[in-house]
């Protein structure tokens, strides 16, 4: 009896990732030093499906460093929520996998993207493009030694002459991994260039596991684009941090063909607040406000004279002192 090819997990609408059933799920990719848990939170409030954890070393997470230790602690109003490792080390990767289990993580992410030369030097991250039967026993051995899905996230390939990303998409798929996001951009590319989204086609044809498209989604009709093109998932990074409601503005054009009108500044205002709050309360004051001062711009972008604005508040050091800067804006003008 013939079974004929496999079907896809997901049917183009849902996408299936162990016990989640997300509709055409809108991803914040994860971003160190940015998607901490206070942004994990609004962007979950602003209509982000599902979130990652910043990347986290195996090394220190099995060493039981209390910063590693953090970037995976996960709260209840995050999830769904992947904790995104990286490492070189199968024994390593295996060992720290099954300690953030113990975070009960909705997923575990294994990132073979990033693409600093510190962790490719060391053969971690994008590096794993290089070596894909290490690549393989790595993500092999995390899928057997968890109990959750286990996806991974990683780039076309090391350069535009050794684009293996067919290869890593069926490599992953055959191991166990439950989803794969693809950066469209090589490791040498860095953040130059544009992500290249015609791959995402041709591994959609290869694998039936989730695929979840990354790499410049700047606009409503760019994550479409890449729905149409076959994702189950589309992956947002840096603009949501340009603009926390790019979410919901996918979303509403989605369901309507229409983009919805730019959020009024009360409420603008509000959710910066909100933010700016939850990141005190998490890493206290000055920790708090100082992490903070990369999400003015995108919070304030379009305000008058917004220059002048966020030059002020990156003054500030109290969060007193900016909530009554920004009270004042409330309202302006509506
Ligand atoms: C500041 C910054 C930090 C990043 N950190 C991570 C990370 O921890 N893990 C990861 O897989 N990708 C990381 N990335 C890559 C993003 O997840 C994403 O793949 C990339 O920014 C392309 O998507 P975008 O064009 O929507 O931003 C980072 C990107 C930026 C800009």
């Amino acid at each position: 009896m013939g079974f004929g090819p496999p079907t896809r997990w997901s049917n183009g609408k849902v996408m299936k990732l162990g016990k989640l059933d997300i509709d055409k799920p809108l991803i914040m990719a994860p971003m160190e030093n940015v998607t901490d848990a206070p942004f994990r939170a609004i962007m979950r409030r602003l209509g982000a499906d599902m979130v990652f954890t910043e990347f986290t070393s195996c090394e220190a997470l099995i060493r039981d460093i209390a910063k590693a230790d953090k970037k995976v602690t996960i709260f209840e109003e995050e999830r769904p929520i992947g904790i995104q490792i990286f490492g070189s080390h199968i024994d390593s990767m295996v060992r720290a996998a099954q300690k953030v289990e113990q975070f009960a993580p909705d997923f575990i992410d294994i990132n073979a993207g990033c693409w600093s030369k510190s962790h490719v030097s060391r053969g971690e991250c994008a590096a794993l493009l290089k070596d894909l039967p290490h690549f393989e026993k790595i993500v092999q051995a995390v899928v057997k030694s968890v109990s959750v899905p286990v996806t991974v996230k990683t780039r076309l390939g090391w350069d535009q002459d050794s684009i293996v990303i067919l290869d890593v998409a069926k490599m992953v798929e055959q191991v166990g991994a439950q989803a794969l996001t693809v950066h469209c951009r090589t490791r040498n590319q860095g953040y130059k260039g544009k992500a290249d989204w015609k791959w995402l086609e041709e591994i959609r044809k290869k694998i039936v596991i989730p695929l979840i498209g990354n790499g410049d989604v700047k606009t409503p009709q760019d994550a479409k684009f890449l729905f149409d093109l076959g994702c189950d998932g589309v992956m947002v990074g840096r603009q949501a941090v340009a603009d926390p409601w790019i979410f919901q503005e996918i979303k509403e054009f989605l369901k309507t063909g229409k983009i919805p009108p730019i959020k009024p500044w009360k409420e603008k205002i509000k959710i910066c607040l909100e933010h700016l709050q939850l990141s005190v309360k998490y890493k206290g004051e000055a920790h708090g406000v100082i992490t903070f001062r990369k999400h003015y711009s995108g919070y304030l972008h379009g305000f008058p004279h917004a220059a002048k604005l966020r030059c002020d508040l990156m003054q500030m050091i109290n969060f007193e002192d900016i909530r009554q800067t920004l009270d004042k804006i409330q309202g302006w003008n509506e």
